[in-house]
């Protein structure tokens, strides 16, 4: 018996026939049988033909092994070997990854259906009785094997869709973290900004407020002796009197009422500015507190007046909302983004100056602000504007991080990403509805409690 492993030819230098498998991986045979006749049969029949790679093993111990080692396209296996049965070594082959679709033409000199339908059954491919006439094997080989390549490219150009799909969404996630963390740098840092100027403000602030009402009291004393003098000398001497006159005392008692009334008016908006900007950079974002919604959203319009003042008008529809659970200073950046967005909108809209925007309530640029409790345990922020509106092309690119319409130095098309990235972390849920033209409005939808 022949036991020699691995016995290969090498394919003599004849011209070989044009096949379709010249283009790509050559055709591998290997012969599994116990005969040694038969594999220099075998290999004397191929031995013409250019384009296939011949092995031979002898025994079905090693079969296996082999067949891992030298990848075939197609096996021809016998049937009967010596102490070994050939169905359980074709099922081997099947149960073996490197081997479970490798085509295997089985040889035998057992010609009973029977037999036949049994190979078949366990996974060969097929069925020869031995010695097959030798064009009738070239072609089975080869149709067997280009068969197997065809399915091996095909499953391999898959492979290779699905990985750069996964490749794709590695990139996505990437650059949305990439974004989230720009944010949540420039957050922080404006974070810690706002809360340093507030803090730093509201100690000369709070003493200047503490002062005004002494200046007041003390002046309302002045004031009044003055006034008890003019009772007891209602004829002050010509000194007096030019003073009266230069400082033009009428309008001097009249205006320092006003000054007075109008400075307190300003201290006391300073004071409120500096609880907004404590209020919208709140740094505790390690644990979700409890947090008024519309406070928030206050703040940020506060914090956005210079780009409201424009001619822009506000329409808050505030809802009865509990307080939620949330991280108050990341919502702030959401209302902060979507309303610069819708603002953006307002102004580009306003060179189109289109009578058929107007509202009920008004026309031109309008930003809707309106809250509402949806059920037990949801509430709803819809923020609407009267802007451009976004044609319907590229409503579901608006979350993408980096896309914008804006001109460079505007837009960095990162703020709805994130928006959506941290209402994704509340799991809420992030809407938007436009009409080009007519406007556009975001949903917010968020959790009262987790
Ligand atoms: N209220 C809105 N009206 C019209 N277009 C909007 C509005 N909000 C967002 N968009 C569109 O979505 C794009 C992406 O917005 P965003 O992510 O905030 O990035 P950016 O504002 O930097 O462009 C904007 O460039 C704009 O085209
Ligand atoms: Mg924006």
């Amino acid at each position: 018996m022949n036991s020699a492993l691995g016995m290969s030819t090498s394919p003599p230098s004849t011209p070989s026939q044009a096949t379709s498998s010249s283009k790509g991986r050559p055709i591998t045979v290997l012969l599994v049988d116990d005969q040694a006749t038969m594999n220099e049969a075998i290999q004397c029949l191929l031995a013409t033909e250019n384009d296939i790679t011949y092995h031979y093993c002898s025994t079905a111990d090693q079969a296996l092994t082999m067949a891992i080692e030298v990848a075939p396209t197609v096996i021809l296996q016998d049937l009967i070997m010596p102490g070994a049965d050939g169905m359980a070594l074709v099922k081997q082959f099947r149960t073996q990854a490197a081997t479970q679709d490798v085509p295997i033409i089985m040889f035998s000199t057992n010609d009973d259906p029977q037999t036949k339908a049994e190979a078949f059954a366990v996974g060969v491919n097929d069925y020869l009785v031995k010695l097959p006439d030798r064009i009738e094997l070239l072609a089975r080989i080869r149709y067997h094997s280009q068969a197997y390549l065809n399915r091996q490219a095909h499953t391999a150009a898959l492979v290779v869709q699905e990985q750069a799909q996964e490749l794709e969404q590695i990139l996505q996630e990437l650059r949305r973290t990439q974004a989230q963390l720009i944010q949540t740098e420039k957050l922080s840092s404006l974070g810690q900004m706002l809360a340093g100027i507030a803090h730093e403000i509201n100690n000369p602030v709070n003493f200047i407020f503490g002062n005004l009402t002494y200046i007041e009291n003390y002046v309302s004393d002045l004031m009044r002796l003055v006034h008890a003098y003019q009772g007891c000398y209602p004829e002050p001497g010509d000194e007096i009197q030019t003073l009266l006159e230069d400082m033009d005392y009428e309008f001097l008692t009249q205006d320092l009422e006003k000054i007075l009334a109008s400075t307190r008016l300003g201290v006391e908006r300073i004071i409120q500015i500096i609880l907004s900007l404590r209020n919208f950079s709140r740094q505790d974002q390690a644990e979700m507190r409890l947090s008024n919604l519309h406070e928030g959203i206050d703040s940020t319009l506060l914090i956005l007046g210079h780009r409201i003042k424009q001619g822009i008008e506000i329409i808050k529809q505030y809802g009865e909302l509990p307080p939620i659970e949330c991280y108050p200073a990341q919502l702030n950046q959401v209302f902060m983004n979507i309303l610069n967005n819708a603002i953006d909108a307002l102004e580009e809209n306003s060179t189109l100056a289109n009578p058929q925007d107007s509202a009920p309530t008004g026309c031109g640029k309008q930003i809707f602000i309106q809250t509402q409790r949806q059920d037990e345990n949801r509430v709803e922020v819809r923020i609407r504007d009267t802007g451009v509106g976004i044609p319907a092309d590229i409503l579901d690119q608006l979350f993408t991080p980096f896309f914008t319409t804006k001109p460079v130095g505007k837009g960095t098309g990162l703020g709805l990403s994130i928006c959506q990235q941290i209402i994704k972390n509340h799991q809420g849920s992030l809407q938007v509805v436009s009409q080009p033209g007519q406007g556009t409005e975001f949903i917010i939808q968020l959790l009262i409690e987790h």
